[in-house]
Parts: structure tokens; C-alpha cells; sequence
């Protein structure tokens, strides 16, 4: 089982990721079909971008959730590491976002509505 999970993530290339996307398809902070639509757009768009399944400072993991806890003004998104927590992520915001946020590292100020960057506690010794 172990060697079965250590494939897929090699397969996935999990381990050389440096940003992480979660991107909430509702049904509470947005419609079903914003939801799909907001999925489908980030994924096609990272694979014609060659950042899914890919290398290199820009490549993305994504995932799709069902709730981020926020439950209103979706499609919710958080990207990591910066932590950067944007609202409205209708699918015509995902190309701007790739754009802006991820290929030029500039977050997008106007449709951030929370940070909270992960980092992890320092060595107590
Ligand atoms: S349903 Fe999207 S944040 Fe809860």
C-alpha cells in the first residue's frame, strides 16, 4: 500500500510543488455550476500553461473542496504559501489570477480578502 502511494505522488510529482490551490466549488459560497465552471477554467488553464503536473518555481498543485468555512462571496480560493485568500473566483477571474498572482507572484489586492501565510514554528532550541 505504501509503495502504491509513493508511486502516485511521484506520478503527481507531489514534492516538487511550490504553490498549492484550493479552489471551493460551493454549494454554499457560490452556485454549483460557478463552482464547476471556476474548476474547470483553473484546470485547463494550468495545463495549457504547462504548470500542472509540471516543475518549476510557478507549477501548482490544485484541489477542489466543498467548503473553506466561508460560505459566502465564492468561488473561495486560497493559494499557498502566501496564504492569500481570494473572493469571487468566477471562472472569469482565473486567467488574470494565473496571470498576475501566480506567473508574476503580485497578488491581486483588490480581490484578497483574508492572509495568512503558512510557515512553520521555529526550532525551539
Ligand atoms: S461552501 Fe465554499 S466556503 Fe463553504
Amino acid at each position: 500500500m505504501n509503495d502504491q502511494l509513493k508511486d502516485l505522488a511521484v506520478s503527481l510529482k507531489i514534492g516538487q510543488y511550490h504553490r498549492h490551490i484550493f479552489l471551493c466549488i460551493g454549494p454554499d459560497c457560490c452556485s454549483q455550476d460557478q463552482g464547476a465552471q471556476a474548476w474547470k477554467k483553473l484546470k485547463d488553464e494550468l495545463k495549457a500553461r504547462n504548470l500542472s503536473l509540471a516543475t518549476g518555481p510557478s507549477a501548482c498543485y490544485r484541489s477542489k473542496v466543498q467548503c473553506l468555512r466561508i460560505c459566502k462571496g465564492g468561488p473561495i480560493l486560497v493559494v499557498y504559501p502566501e496564504g492569500y485568500w481570494y473572493g469571487g473566483m468566477t471562472q472569469d477571474r482565473i486567467e488574470r489570477f494565473i496571470d498576475q498572482q501566480i506567473l508574476a507572484g503580485k497578488p491581486i489586492e483588490e480581490w484578497i480578502f483574508a492572509r495568512n501565510p503558512l510557515q512553520l514554528p521555529s526550532d525551539p532550541d
